[in-house]
């Protein structure tokens, strides 16, 4: 199974785009990315062209309304693909783009192609099915753990859409347009919501309404797990991630981050501080500290002696792996520590 994997990841990286200079990457990655932007913009002017007659002949009429729907569907992802709702790597993939040449072939569809409204269905189910090629694709070359698992859950949230869209235009095929029309329009609300949900890094700054201290130390452990995942560690390979809760309820993250002069390390207990302090925050009452070790390790002394002077000795400390926690008071781990 594992093997097989692989030769697929082998087959997808031939299709890799790559000029060998960094630079000159970026920039075509760049260059490309905006083309995809303009092609889908000119899908969108073309579609308003179509709006126009309707809004002067049947503004309220059915025919008008799956075409408002199909507009705002290719509206809605072109919003997602311009402001990159979807983080991490750029496409670096030729494959990525030939989906694209036909994703903005069915957008073109879903818009002009003014069919019985079946067939409209049949090109939202395209829709559906070419993000999840789209997304199997990023998936294959994604290296990061915590986006792969986004990415999973984007795909499967694709296929079920996918399904629940040909399901409907199979089994509504005689009800009245208006049933389509309303039923569509709350798939696709619904659609965008829980897409937007995936896609939100599980580590963004969120504030925690919860007082219940179980609820935040879960929520704080997931947090600081996830961010682990983007410590930058090529001296120890050691990733650390901390999340603090600050007394307003609001949570910072940050992870370990390395410099080969090998002094200028800032630990991930500093980098959620630096984050909180910044935003405003003072006084934390928690921190999440995750290391992917069997041992629990609590913060080292300096980060100790900055988290008592900033929390005081009452600061939870929360020591997480994949597996287990452990929660001590920071008086605890620093017994009478310094105060000016
Ligand atoms: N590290 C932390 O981020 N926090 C600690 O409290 C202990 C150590 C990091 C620093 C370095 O990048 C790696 O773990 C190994 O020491
Ligand atoms: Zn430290």
């Amino acid at each position: 199974m594992k093997k097989k994997s692989s030769s697929i990841s082998n087959l997808i990286n031939k299709f890799e785009i790559n000029l060998h200079d960094d630079k000159k990457n970026n920039e075509l990655y760049k260059a490309l990315r905006q083309l995809v932007t303009i092609l889908f913009a000119v899908v969108l002017g073309v579609g308003l062209s179509q709006l126009a007659p309707f809004i002067h002949t049947s503004f309220w009429g059915a025919n008008a309304f799956a075409l408002y729907i199909a507009y705002l569907t290719v509206l809605l992802s072109w919003y997602g693909y311009h402001f990159g709702v979807i983080e991490g790597p750029a496409e670096t993939n030729l494959l990525n783009y030939i989906i694209d040449c036909f994703l903005l072939i069915t957008y073109w569809l879903l818009i002009n192609d003014r069919t019985p409204f079946s067939d409209e269905l049949v090109w939202l189910a395209t829709m559906f099915i070419l993000y999840i090629a789209w997304e199997s694709i990023r998936c294959f070359q994604e290296n990061t753990n915590s986006y792969k698992e986004q990415i999973k859950k984007a795909i499967l949230v694709n296929a079920i859409f996918a399904l629940i869209i040909l399901v409907a235009s199979l089994l509504f095929k005689e009800t009245d347009i208006w049933w389509h029309i309303v039923l569509i329009g709350i798939i696709l609300v619904y659609y965008r919501i829980i897409i937007y949900r995936v896609y939100l890094p599980p580590y963004k700054t969120k504030s925690l309404e919860s007082d219940d201290e179980n609820e935040i130390e879960t929520i704080l452990i997931k947090k600081a797990k996830a961010i682990a995942t983007n410590a930058l560690i090529n001296i120890s390979q050691f990733p650390v991630g901390a999340a603090i809760r600050s007394s307003n309820g609001k949570i910072y993250v940050g992870c370990n981050i390395e410099f080969d002069n090998l002094t200028n390390t800032i630990h991930a207990e500093e980098s959620a501080i630096c984050s909180m302090i910044t935003d405003g925050e003072k006084c934390p009452t928690h921190i999440a500290v995750y290391t992917s070790s069997d041992i629990l390790w609590f913060p080292c002394g300096l980060c100790r002696q900055s988290l008592f002077e900033l929390g005081g000795n009452d600061l939870k400390v929360i020591a997480c792996n994949d597996s287990k926690h452990k929660v001590k008071k920071i008086g605890e781990i620093l017994p009478e520590g310094f105060r000016l």
